[in-house]
């Protein structure tokens, strides 16, 4: 049994990791968001604890670390250094020494040909962040970041996704966030898989100038 916090616990794939824990393991899980209520019906869940929280104070989130084996960051928005900067803090503080961080297809310049270029103007305000955060981690290989670069996120109800690895291009334009969690799920069950890396992940054969849907 493995004690994990979820930071960003609302967020839409860590609502799947959290309920996908609760089902497949014994972990305990603390989850740490702004807003707690709208994890209210977690109240009562012995192996829950709910903590409201912004993901850039550092004393709250080291606080939130006690105790803990694993850290999954579900962050997002164009401020993402600045919250990876007070993860990277608190968990050195705690002395927690395994990340989960999800980041997205782009953070490596890694994204090639019509799509690459069409993703460096459509996301391009988040870019910065995950290049950022990418640095940010790579100077810490204490915490032992696994970073996620996934494809363009889609709500189907399907888990299907390859992996490339950090030296490949990036393949497909589009990844389900079952498949997010799945893959998230799988670094929680066996923590000494991708130590240090960064993973994108598709669905295979999605390969387009853009996704499908735009
Ligand atoms: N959309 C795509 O196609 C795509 C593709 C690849 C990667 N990504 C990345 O994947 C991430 C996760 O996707 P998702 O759909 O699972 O997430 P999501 O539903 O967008 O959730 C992101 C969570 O981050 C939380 N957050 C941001 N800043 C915070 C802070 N300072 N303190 C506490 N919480 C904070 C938000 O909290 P609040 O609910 O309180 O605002 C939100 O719940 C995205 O945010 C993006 O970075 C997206």
């Amino acid at each position: 049994m493995a004690h994990i916090l979820i930071v960003g616990a609302n967020g839409a794939t860590a609502r799947i990791v959290t309920e996908r824990l609760l089902r497949e393991t014994t972990d305990t899980l603390v989850l740490y968001l702004r807003n707690a209520r709208r994890l209210a019906r977690y109240a009562g869940n012995a192996r829950v604890t709910v903590i409201e929280g912004d993901a850039t104070d550092v004393p709250a989130l080291t606080a939130a670390m006690v105790g803990i084996d694993l850290v999954y960051a579900n962050l997002g928005g164009t401020a993402l250094a600045s919250t990876t900067n007070a993860l990277v803090a608190a968990m050195s503080a705690a002395g927690v020494a395994r990340l989960i961080f999800y980041s997205a297809l782009g953070a490596l310049h890694e994204v090639p040909g019509k799509f690459g270029a069409w993703n460096e103007q459509a996301i391009a305000a988040y870019l910065p962040g995950f290049r950022e955060s990418a640095k940010i981690l790579a100077a810490h290989p204490a915490l032992n970041a696994t970073q996620i670069r996934p494809a363009w996120l889609t709500d189907r109800d399907e888990i299907d996704y390859e992996t490339t690895s950090a030296d490949d291009p990036f393949r497909g334009t589009e990844v389900s966030r079952q498949s997010v969690a799945d893959f998230v799920v799988r670094l929680i069950k066996d923590p000494t898989l991708y130590p240090n890396d960064s993973i994108g992940l598709n669905k295979p054969n999605t390969d387009g100038d853009k996704p499908a849907w735009m």
